[in-house]
């Protein structure tokens, strides 16, 4: 029986990729499938929360229960997320916002010519959404985010909890097989601001949300 721990608390959570255009038929995106963000939106409404789901473009089917908005660009997402954090208790940044997008969207597609066998895309970087919530976080809001690193796990995890102003972040490796984009299974570390931090082996992404949340809800300010 799932316990109903999670009642009475606002949760926020985002998921997917962005994707940034560049002509009306391309794009710059990556390789998140959702399916994490997805995880934790769903078991977060099992426990009782009240949950928004903010996410990129993904083939999910939206979680029952659970109000979800769909957005495109990372633009989209901090617009989406930054009006709706002011209500929420928890706020859970999982998804895969691209760095960069393309500096300018072309309104028709851009043609090849047959002279031509070097294209250069110019791109500018993207506002960091989970950073400026990290600044607007008030007394007893929570605040998660997620790291997929190929290396140096722990000390990017450490370094980011504190640039960000973050909780709690939750950092895998990927490029494995078992973890990370795509698959049906993760294993993460859980970072805290105080320094501490708690393994989550490899498991069912759904049961991973679930550890995640168990741990969350061992760390929450009383006063939020
Ligand atoms: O710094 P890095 O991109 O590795 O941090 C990952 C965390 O920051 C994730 O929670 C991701 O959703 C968030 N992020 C963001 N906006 C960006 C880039 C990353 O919210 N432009």
């Amino acid at each position: 029986l799932t316990p109903k721990d999670f009642v009475g608390k606002q949760v926020l959570v985002s998921a997917g990729p962005t994707l940034e255009p560049i002509d009306p038929v391309r794009y710059v995106s990556n390789h998140s499938s959702g399916k994490m963000g997805y995880a934790v939106a769903r078991a977060a409404e099992m426990r009782g929360a009240s949950v928004t789901l903010v996410t990129g473009s993904v083939s999910l089917d939206p979680p029952v229960g659970v109000e979800t908005i769909c957005v495109q660009t990372c633009q989209d997402m901090a617009d989406t997320m930054l009006s709706k954090m002011a209500h929420a208790d928890i706020i859970i940044q999982v998804a895969a916002v691209a760095d960069f997008r393309p500096d300018h969207r072309e309104t028709l597609k851009i043609k090849k010519t047959s002279d031509q066998d070097r294209m250069t895309l110019t791109l500018v970087q993207n506002p960091d959404i989970l950073r400026t919530m990290g600044e607007r976080k008030r007394p007893g809001q929570f605040l998660v985010g997620f790291a997929a690193e190929t290396h140096d796990l722990a000390a990017n995890a450490v370094k980011k909890i504190k640039k960000k102003n973050l909780d709690m972040i939750a950092a895998n490796l990927v490029g494995g097989k078992d973890a990370g984009f795509q698959t049906d299974t993760n294993k993460m570390t859980l970072f805290f601001k105080d320094g501490s931090k708690t393994d989550i082996p490899l498991m069912d992404k759904q049961a991973v949300a679930h550890v995640l949340l168990d741990n969350l809800l061992t760390r929450l300010d009383p006063r939020g």
